[in-house]
């Protein structure tokens, strides 16, 4: 079993010293990559930048940017059998970065920012009948309602739903709880446990699918 994994956040550059970027630690797709190496898989991890150590035995891509995480994901993904992006991806970046350090002038900075690729969106689109397609849904309100409409939307086959806006949880947190729905409508609850064993629960599962 062959699975790609993508993890924390990317960031979009302004100029050679600021960035957009976002609160993911990393550590959900970390565990998740080595839950997946403890149950005897072949991983490949693509990772935003973080603070963590890579789980061993894993093949380690470090990207920066959301079009960086792209190439590695499209570049890994047809030989992978499955694929969990549990990346925090941009959405959005500055549509010109400076060379130079951007200098300060009176009055207000308007930054124009223009959409990256959605690359889960377009992993469903090419979706081989044997692969699997797992994506996060991070969220702050109608979770599951939300968790729903993006798991059809992206042609997945689960979709790990959590909630973003509680600090015991989630975003930077050791600890996570989820609510995993499947394209078959399959629902199952993972309690607030540390993301170790909320990884393993969500790889035994899709493992079992
Ligand atoms: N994702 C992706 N490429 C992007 C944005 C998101 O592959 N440019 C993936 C994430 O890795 C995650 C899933 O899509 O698995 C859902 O991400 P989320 O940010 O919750 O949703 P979005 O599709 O970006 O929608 P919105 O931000 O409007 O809620």
């Amino acid at each position: 079993m062959r699975f790609l994994i993508s993890a924390g956040p990317t960031r979009e550059k302004i100029d050679p010293i600021r960035f957009i970027s976002n609160h993911s630690s990393g550590k959900m797709g970390y565990a998740l990559a080595a839950a997946a190496k403890a149950a005897g898989a072949e991983v490949v991890l693509v990772s935003g930048p973080t603070q963590l150590t890579p789980p061993e035995n894993v093949t380690f891509v470090k990207v920066e940017s959301a079009a960086e995480m792209a190439k590695a994901v499209h570049q890994y993904a047809p030989e992978s059998d499955i694929i969990i992006m549990a990346a925090a991806v941009a959405d959005y970046r500055p549509v010109k970065t400076f060379t130079g350090k951007m200098k300060k002038t009176p009055g207000n900075l308007m930054l124009e920012l223009e959409r990256t690729e959605d690359i889960l969106l377009n992993l469903g689109k090419h979706k081989r009948p044997d692969q699997k397609l797992v994506g996060f849904a991070a969220e702050t309100s109608n979770v599951v309602e939300n968790a729903i409409e993006k798991l059809k939307k992206k042609n997945l086959d689960w979709i790990v739903a959590n909630d973003v806006s509680r600090h015991d949880r989630g975003f930077g947190s050791d600890h996570n709880a989820v609510t995993m729905i499947s394209a078959n409508g399959d629902v199952c609850e993972v309690a607030l446990s540390d993301k170790k064993t909320v990884a393993r629960r969500i790889i035994r599962k899709i493992l079992q699918d």
